[in-house]
């Protein structure tokens, strides 16, 4: 696929305080789902719509995040001397996945806050930004339904999923109009509002294509929702200036800071692997039978 967008941003800087104490010495996007760190299929789902150099915003005790993408010399030469050759190749293929950059945000202002951290490497080019608490499934085609918007449009679009009602408070809302095959044009983003105050049911499912006039409503955004820079606020002073779409999906998308969307993820994954797939659905199939 070909789009113009070359450049993805990943905010990773966030405390995971949802996993303690799983996440007391190790970073959330280090948690692997089967036996990949979740932050990995992220980066390889940018990797898969053709984007070539991804910045990933980190913060204090993330150095495992940078120590995961980097060539690991000492493993590779013992992995080398005992043979392992696939295992071996599987840890190169790793540090060479992308052109991989990383900053640190250093205080946790929000997310705006940290993808304005973004500016000087993304320049004046149209970006991606993926949320690493959300970890789509490789076959759902989200992002690249995305691109494709973003080629047609020339906007802004967001990535956007029907939710419960009692839910909308989880996300960003949007009020919309239909503007096509599973396109919406967006009129107003409200961050996390309460059920009866929210614009609609669609919410903002940490997936972004955003143009570079982002990082100015970002300097321009003051702090909103938990006295943090939002993203979703800077995205309606966008509004301003330019049109906003929204790409809507239904399926394909975990949660993963979630617990129990952390457990569906793991369990179809691992349901999908050559390797364990079998094995693993006779034991679901034992344990639910007998339950
Ligand atoms: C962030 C965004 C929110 C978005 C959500 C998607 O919130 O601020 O607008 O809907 O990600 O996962 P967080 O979940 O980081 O609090």
């Amino acid at each position: 696929m070909s789009s113009s967008v070359r450049k993805a941003v990943i905010p990773a800087a966030g405390l995971g305080t949802r996993f303690l104490p799983a996440t007391k010495a190790v970073p959330k996007e280090m948690l692997p789902l089967v036996d990949k760190p979740s932050i990995q299929y992220v980066v390889e789902e940018a990797v898969s719509v053709g984007i070539t150099d991804i910045l990933i915003i980190t913060g204090r005790a993330k150095r495992n995040v940078e120590d995961h993408f980097d060539r690991s010399v000492e493993l590779e030469e013992l992995l080398r001397q005992g043979g392992k050759e696939e295992e071996l190749n599987a840890m190169r293929a790793i540090a060479g996945l992308a052109r991989i950059h990383f900053i640190r945000q250093g205080q946790p202002l929000g997310l705006g806050h940290a993808v304005g951290m973004a500016a000087d490497h993304v320049g004046d080019e149209p970006f991606a930004v993926l949320l690493p608490d959300d970890v789509c499934h490789p076959s759902s085609g989200i992002l690249a339904g995305m691109l494709v918007a973003h080629e047609q449009t020339g906007s802004t679009v967001l990535g956007l999923k029907q939710v419960d009602r009692r839910e909308v408070s989880l996300y960003g809302c949007v009020a919309f109009e239909p503007a096509g095959d599973s396109l919406v044009e967006v009129h107003d983003l409200v961050e996390k509002p309460a059920p009866d105050e929210a614009p609609s049911d669609l919410g903002v499912m940490g997936r972004y294509v955003l143009t570079p006039a982002v990082f100015a409503a970002i300097a321009a955004t003051r702090p909103g929702r938990g006295g943090e820079i939002q993203l979703t606020d800077a995205i309606k002073g966008l509004l301003r200036q330019e049109k906003v779409f929204g790409y809507t999906f239904r399926d394909g998308r975990f949660d993963v800071g979630n617990k129990l969307d952390f457990l569906k993820a793991t369990v179809t994954f691992a349901l999908e692997r050559d390797d364990l797939g079998p094995d693993f659905r006779a034991f679901l199939e034992q344990v639910v039978g007998a339950g």
